[in-house]
């Protein structure tokens, strides 16, 4: 393993960078002073409403009757397509949805159209949740149904391919060298279809909003988001407000997996009902709404042709995937992405196709397209492992790319084969029987599975302010958001660390649009984005306190070049001569400054050794990450034990080792990667939200149907990371780990399952009736 690189040093006396630090909002989540989006019920004249939702799935409004419905006590208002306060812009016309930025080019209440079961069709306001509720109960809505198309399998919904639509986010066809050709040369010939149920996000904390006005141009929103600035845009662009007029507020958020990523419909409704009635309101979806109001990870298929040499050398992959969408929009997960640069293969191609039914958006859900991705073709490898008779682990190190094979780019760091050597390690990989439907423990099939995982890092960028006092604290501010992960943890450490100060001296704030923008947490950029901002404003603040020091006639540091004085251990001292410099307090109390402030801009790509050299807020070196291709790299081991009567499959042991770049906390990462696992068995095993075929209707839409794993399922996990240091994705060296946890995690499941059984099952979820 290497030493800790020099570009950041960490500070032993305080809980440093990549120390297992607590969290720091851990006493204030668990006394309930931490405040959710949902939890600010000291506004004046706070009013609450709810959704009253169509359970048709396709139709027409022919009448709402609200009679009944108003004449209950403390009923306020209720809202429906005839009398919604107007928009400036819907995202319901292709040029407003890209303005707006918004997941779905349609919002309900502006017009007597049902598109999908579960669309709000009123929202009802009183002054209790109950009083709502109950008047919700109480109206009356009457819909023309039509018969609406359930999904891709269905006939009447009309497919189309993605490629034609001109929105530059749907993937498209990728074709790189001559795959159909080399398939049909090749030896070894594989195709197969794997099946991947729809999944829901479902995170703890439901969407919320409240919302305030508090002037007719002046709005406060709390909402449940991952990205205050993404909010903020969508809102005031539909509102035909200024950005400015828009505050918009996150302080805690009780995870997201990507389904608080944009805004949805319930948000500006929520807005627009608090314009109506003219006092603050508050909106919580329940959780059947939640299956409809939030997006998920769509149904799908794939189908997979593998073409390889009889040693096993991968010669043709060619992909083709098939998944719903909604009556409006396009998105499909890009599940193609991963299956193009695992592994060293010379040609490829992929395809996408997507059915129109009368179902909600789609939208990403933690590692999308990675994850069902790496269900295909790690599945798919290990077919070829059993095949030709070769060890899976084997397989994937004879097929091992030393450049990204998708772009031809060197990789920036990857450190798998490191993690594959470590992972097999911990679990005894070696002491497999090869065989399949070999190894019992009593009455019980025991498998061994792995699978390898990735994750790119994603072009991103953020802002950031570090304000250093002479007393020797800091304010340290950026509008991210914290899922719940740790970010207020590792950048506080962060923070701590670049002033030479101990993290309870760091107060930082985060989750308003009236910090520096950062990006949405999401696509694992927070923690790589935000504390190389963070980095790199502290670095602003060392550069203000060499240039004072300079032109102090007391310091030591006198007539010295600001470019010969360089920061070390909170020290500023001569890069000649390191006796020679003082602290930062001391220069600080010499000179009466109260405090010194930075500001700083953390890039994707602008690697840590310029960060360091071009000093204040300058890190842009986009030249410098085009040369690469970035990803973060990783390897899960998964045994598990399976009832040959019952068909039910247990996870007894799991190993996952990661290389991410810098980890910044140990404990808020291993936590990490042991949640992303855990959501990764869910998906392999238990989660599945199931559509009525004639009505296009969720049947299981609550936590109590919607199998999701709990501790008695969960073994204890063992969690690593290979210590790397990748000097170009940005300040920091920190890739992101809140994606790839649950990349190849469905596959490492499904090979053991094989392993244990011989049967092959490429449906997920796993279930005791395929199994059997
Ligand atoms: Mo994540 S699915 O990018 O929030």
């Amino acid at each position: 393993m290497d030493t800790e690189p020099k570009f950041f040093e960490t500070n032993p006396q305080s809980g440093s960078v990549g120390q297992p630090l607590d969290r720091v909002d851990g006493r204030a989540k668990v006394t309930g002073q931490a405040r959710y989006s949902a939890e600010f019920n000291n506004l004046p004249g706070l009013v609450h409403a709810v959704l009253k939702t169509s359970d048709v799935a396709k139709g027409r409004i022919q009448s709402i009757d609200t009679s009944a419905a108003l004449k209950e006590p403390g009923v306020l208002a209720i809202l429906t397509h005839q009398n919604l306060p107007k928009l400036a812009k819907t995202p319901n016309d292709a040029q407003s949805k890209k303005a707006i930025g918004a997941p779905m080019g349609f919002l309900p209440l502006t017009s007597d159209q049902i598109h999908y079961a579960g669309q709000a069709v009123a929202v009802v306001v009183a002054d209790t949740l109950e009083r709502a509720q109950h008047a919700a109960a109480l109206v009356r809505v009457n819909i023309a149904a039509e018969k609406p198309a359930a999904s891709y399998e269905d006939p009447k919904a009309e497919l189309f391919d993605p490629q034609k639509v001109q929105d530059g986010k749907t993937p498209g066809h990728t074709v790189r060298g001559n795959p159909k050709a080399a398939f049909a040369a090749s030896p070894v010939q594989l195709t197969h279809t794997y099946v991947h149920a729809i999944n829901h996000h479902n995170p703890m904390e439901p969407g919320a909003t409240t919302a305030h006005w508090e002037a007719a141009d002046r709005l406060t929103v709390y909402e449940a988001t991952q990205g205050v600035t993404r909010t903020q845009k969508a809102l005031s662009t539909m509102l035909g407000l200024a950005a400015e007029q828009v505050r918009v507020v996150t302080k805690y958020i009780g995870g997201g997996f990507g389904c608080k990523g944009s805004s949805w419909p319930h948000t500006v409704l929520t807005v627009q009902t608090a314009k109506a009635v003219g006092r603050p309101v508050k909106l919580s979806l329940t959780r059947p709404q939640m299956f409809t109001s939030m997006g998920h990870r769509e149904d799908q298929t794939q189908t997979l042709k593998i073409g390889a040499t009889k040693d096993g050398k991968l010669t043709a992959l060619i992909h083709e995937k098939t998944s719903t969408t909604s009556p409006w929009d396009d998105y499909a997960e890009p599940n193609s992405r991963i299956i193009n640069l695992l592994y060293a293969c010379p040609t490829f191609e992929s395809s996408y196709q997507l059915a129109r039914a009368n179902v909600m958006t789609s939208t990403f859900m933690r590692a999308p397209g990675e994850a069902p991705g790496s269900f295909a073709i790690e599945c798919s490898m290990d077919d070829l492992a059993y095949q030709l008779g070769i060890d899976p682990l084997e397989i994937r190190l004879r097929n091992y790319a030393e450049k990204d094979p998708s772009n031809g780019k060197p990789w920036s760091s990857k450190s798998l084969k490191q993690c594959y050597a470590r992972g097999a390690e911990l679990f005894g990989w070696s002491k497999r029987n090869p065989k399949a439907g070999a190894t019992h423990d009593g009455r019980l099939l025991v498998g061994w599975g792995m699978a390898t995982a990735s994750y790119p890092v994603h072009n991103n960028q953020g802002t950031a302010r570090v304000r250093l006092y002479a007393d020797g604290h800091a304010l340290v501010q950026t509008g991210a958001t914290d899922l719940g992960t740790g970010t207020y943890t590792v950048m506080t450490q962060v923070a701590a660390d670049a002033l030479w100060i101990t993290p309870d001296k760091v107060r930082f704030e985060l989750g308003d649009t009236k910090l520096p923008t950062a990006p949405n947490s999401g696509g694992s950029v927070a923690a790589g984005t935000v504390s190389s901002s963070i980095y790199m404003a502290a670095q602003d603040v060392w550069q203000k306190l060499i240039k004072q020091a300079t032109q102090d006639k007391k310091s030591p540091l006198f007539r010295a070049k600001p470019a010969d004085v360089v920061v070390e251990k909170g020290r500023m001292v001569l890069k000649s001569d390191k006796t020679k410099g003082e602290d930062f307090a001391t220069l600080m109390k010499r000179n009466e400054m109260s405090d010194v402030e930075g500001s700083g801009n953390g890039k994707y790509g602008a690697g840590y050794e310029s960060g360091l050299a071009a000093g204040p807020a300058d890190s842009g070196h986009q030249d410098d990450m085009a040369g690469h291709s970035m990803h973060s790299f990783g390897a899960h081991f998964c045994e598990v034990k399976v009832d040959p009567d019952l068909g039910t499959v247990r996870v007894t042991r799991w190993v996952s080792v990661h290389a991410a770049g810098r980890i910044l906390n140990a404990k808020t990462a291993r936590s990490q990667i042991i949640g992303g696992s855990i959501f990764g068995i869910g998906c392999a095993l238990m989660e599945a939200t199931k559509r009525d075929q004639n009505f296009a209707r969720y049947t299981n839409a609550t936590l109590a149907d919607y199998h999701i794993p709990v501790s008695a399922d969960i073994p204890e996990m063992t969690v690593e990371f290979v210590n790397e240091h990748d000097p170009y994705i940005n300040a920091m060296g920190v890739k992101g780990i809140g994606e790839i946890s649950m990349v190849g995690v469905a596959a490492a499941v499904a090979n053991a399952v094989f392993h244990a059984t011989g049967k092959r099952i490429r449906s997920l979820p796993i279930t005791p009736d395929k199994v059997l």
